[in-house]
């Protein structure tokens, strides 16, 4: 594994061994267990976007690793004022180890990996959110004990989220399905391949249909960032692709909720199914830091 890009670029061996690595770097974390695996490697974090839980469990998952990280905001770089990433990348790469980059376009992470020579960690883009959904793997895993047999169910947008749930989801064996509307299902290029799965995957426009039996219950904000002005068209489309007691009345009667927050109240959750769930929103959240420093440490150590 040279670079995080996207799930679905991982192999399931790979995404379990980043999981196994993330528990020891969680349990090790928790009791006090330092390893400097990282000492004298520079991180560089570009954003294009804002950002709470991203540059915060990637600056503090470097600091405890021993190496650096060096937040680079893209109003203040020259890509900001429209230098290409082809030189952003080969120059970036003469002074940091690893950079992660938080962006709009897909391609925009895929180019800095091509022409740089360093590893590059996708930290969001509009295409996937790989370091999010390792997270949720983890939460998962950690809450339900493995992954056999468990049903994922997401519901509302076809966005980033989505995209990286499904690739990941699938690829670990769980059964995923999708309840969003028509006009905002996921790409081809992610239906292409969840189409691979045969019935383990299905996608429809009823919340409830997908939501039946689920052991995960999954949803994130009708617009994304970026979509800003598209909110109140969304909010007439999205209405009712939410998570609430009525949803949580056809799961089982133990899913757990997942969001990766910033979450709206009342939009695509309810404030008492956000609460109730709580704990495992947190654990999530949590989790970031920990499967980071699985991704720093596999990606960046010598
Ligand atoms: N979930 C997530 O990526 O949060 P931030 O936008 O705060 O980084
Ligand atoms: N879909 C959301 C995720 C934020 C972490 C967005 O792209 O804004």
């Amino acid at each position: 594994m040279k670079h995080l890009l996207k799930m679905l670029d991982l192999t399931k061996e790979e995404i379990i061994g980043l999981l196994d690595l993330a528990d020891k770097l969680k349990y090790e974390n928790k009791n006090g267990i330092q390893h400097h695996i990282l000492k004298g490697k520079t991180l560089g974090m570009i954003f294009q976007k804002s950002s709470t839980r991203t540059r915060v469990s990637f600056e503090t998952g470097m600091y405890q690793l021993g190496g650096y990280p060096l937040f680079l905001s893209s109003n203040d770089l020259q890509i900001g004022r429209g230098e290409p990433v082809q030189d952003t990348a080969r120059v970036l790469s003469r002074y940091l180890d690893g950079v992660m980059i938080r962006t709009f376009e897909q391609q925009e992470v895929e180019d800095f990996a091509k022409y740089g020579s360093i590893p590059v960690i996708n930290a969001l883009t509009d295409f996937a959110h790989p370091c999010q959904v390792l997270a949720d793997l983890m939460t998962i895993r950690e809450h339900k004990g493995g992954f056999d047999g468990l049903k994922v169910c997401y519901v509302g947008d076809g966005n980033n989220m989505a995209n990286s749930l499904i690739a990941g989801c699938l690829k670990v064996g769980m059964e995923f399905a999708i309840a969003c509307p028509k006009a905002y299902q996921p790409p081809k290029e992610i239906l292409d391949f969840a189409a691979q799965y045969g019935d383990k995957f299905t996608m429809t426009e009823s919340p409830a249909e997908a939501a039946k039996n689920a052991d995960v219950l999954i949803t994130d904000v009708w617009a994304s960032m970026g979509q800003e002005q598209e909110k109140l068209e969304r909010e007439k489309h999205f209405k009712g692709y939410q998570i609430n007691d009525e949803l949580m009345a056809v799961a089982k009667a133990d899913a757990m909720v997942l969001h990766c927050l910033p979450a709206h109240r009342e939009e695509e959750i309810t404030a008492k199914v956000f609460e109730e769930h709580a704990n495992e929103i947190f654990d999530e959240a949590e989790n970031r830091l920990h499967a980071q420093k699985a991704v720093l440490v596999t990606l960046m150590k010598d």
